[in-house]
């Protein structure tokens, strides 16, 4: 089969390799007929690299059509479904908690990292990805979403990520109507959040230095600025001098306004791994302008809620400031399973609450991925949220 295959930093290659097989009775295959290119993908492209392989298969957001199920897997042949990117089990202590990106049978131990992703680095476990004509979903007695016939992939495809992480994004939040939230970052993730705060009835601030995202945003509500030195005073202004209820950060370690911290992920990028992955992991290379930008906007008592990645240890910290504000903070790879009862009926509303026809701005063939990656990363070409289809 083909798939996306992760070469070097900023480097994707479109290669032949073996199909998968079932390995275990809970195992199915399903044949991918779409696979979204996300955010968390750049942070392998641009600084995850020591911790990734030349050849290991990428994406996490898969959607297709069951080919082969194990005889325990509860799914038949042909069944259509969404493959949530955490990896549970379902059933462990975790999971009965419903804190699903922890689960206790798929957490990759040996580096103390929470339940295995697709596609995501020796971190989450080297398990091969979904941006590939075939994936082998391991317990799929419990994780993939078995969706109607009616409705395009893209209704249903954003259940694997985009929209549970939001929600959650939302949800840990705690927003309802009448609070103001601000969401840092237009991408497809506060895309989401942001449109979601609206749904929950709250009013809702868009923060992205990109214009079409931030024109996006707009036709759903939200009420857009640019990132600049005054967009928090300007919030502020217009939450009676307090700031929001809460923030959102759905940025993470990329973000832009954060010059040091470049320097520093462009030097690591380069680095060979045996030095670059403990600077990684311990001298905390983070962008951090987006999480510093919401822990001064949140009002005092409020909430910051992270769904942007963050990676590295030592990343210097607000915490006077944190402690004083009496911030709450609430961060965490999404339990997508945990969101799924919320979200199916809102994206199966005729009506599209969310918008969801409204977020996908490339459909390309899968063999485009070297170039859709470069063109998502630079954000050319109007590029919001790219849809690779592994048929085509
Ligand atoms: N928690 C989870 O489970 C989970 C799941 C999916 C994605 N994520 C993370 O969410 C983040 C966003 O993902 P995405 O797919 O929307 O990616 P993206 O890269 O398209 O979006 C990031 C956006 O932030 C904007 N931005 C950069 N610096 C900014 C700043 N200082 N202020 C305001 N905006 C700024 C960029 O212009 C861009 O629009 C990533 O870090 C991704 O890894 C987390
Ligand atoms: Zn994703
Ligand atoms: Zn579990």
């Amino acid at each position: 089969m083909k798939a996306v295959t992760w070469q070097g930093k900023r480097s994707v290659s479109v290669d032949t390799v073996p199909d998968p097989v079932l390995e275990q009775d809970n195992d199915v295959i399903i044949e991918v007929t779409s696979t979204a290119i996300c955010g968390s993908d750049l942070h392998l492209y641009e600084v995850l690299g020591p911790f990734m392989d030349p050849g290991d298969i990428i994406g996490h957001e898969p959607m297709g059509r069951v080919v082969e199920a194990g005889p325990t897997s509860g799914l038949s042949v042909g069944d259509r479904v969404v493959v949530p990117f955490t990896i549970a089990c379902g059933s462990c202590w975790m999971c009965d908690r419903r804190l699903y990106s922890q689960c206790e049978t798929t957490q990759v131990t040996e580096q103390g990292n929470g339940a295995r992703l697709f596609g995501y680095s020796r971190l989450y476990g080297s398990v091969p990805g979904g941006q590939a004509q075939y994936l082998r979903v391991p317990h799929a007695n419990f994780g993939p979403v078995k969706v109607g016939e009616e409705l395009p992939d893209h209704r249903y495809l954003f259940l694997s990520d985009v929209l549970p992480t939001a929600w959650q994004g939302v949800r840990y939040a705690g927003v309802g109507p009448g609070d103001t939230l601000a969401v840092f970052g237009l991408g497809p993730i506060g895309q989401m959040a942001a449109r979601i705060g609206v749904h929950l009835g709250a009013r809702v601030f868009g923060i992205d230095p990109v214009a079409e995202r931030r024109d996006m945003a707009a036709r759903h509500g939200v009420e857009v600025l640019d990132f600049t030195a005054e967009t928090n005073a300007e919030i502020r202004d217009a939450t009676g001098g307090r700031g929001p209820d809460a923030v959102v950060d759905a940025v993470g370690m990329e973000a832009h306004g954060s010059p040091v911290g470049k320097a520093a992920h462009t030097a690591v990028g380069f680095l060979p791994d045996a030095l670059a992955r403990p600077l990684m992991e311990h001298a905390g290379l983070d962008r951090l302008a987006a999480l510093h930008s919401s822990i001064d906007l949140v009002r005092r008592g409020g909430t910051v809620s992270l769904s942007g990645v963050y990676g590295g240890e030592a990343s210097p910290m607000p915490l006077l400031t944190m402690f004083d504000k009496q911030i709450q903070l609430r961060m965490g790879q999404a339990n997508v399973r945990a969101w799924i009862d919320d979200l199916l009926p809102l994206v199966e509303d005729p009506a599209d609450p969310l918008g969801v026809d409204d977020l996908v701005t490339h459909r390309l063939p899968l063999d485009d991925a070297p170039g859709a990656y470069e063109m998502f990363q630079d954000k050319t070409d109007g590029c919001i949220k790219v849809v690779l289809d592994p048929q085509a």
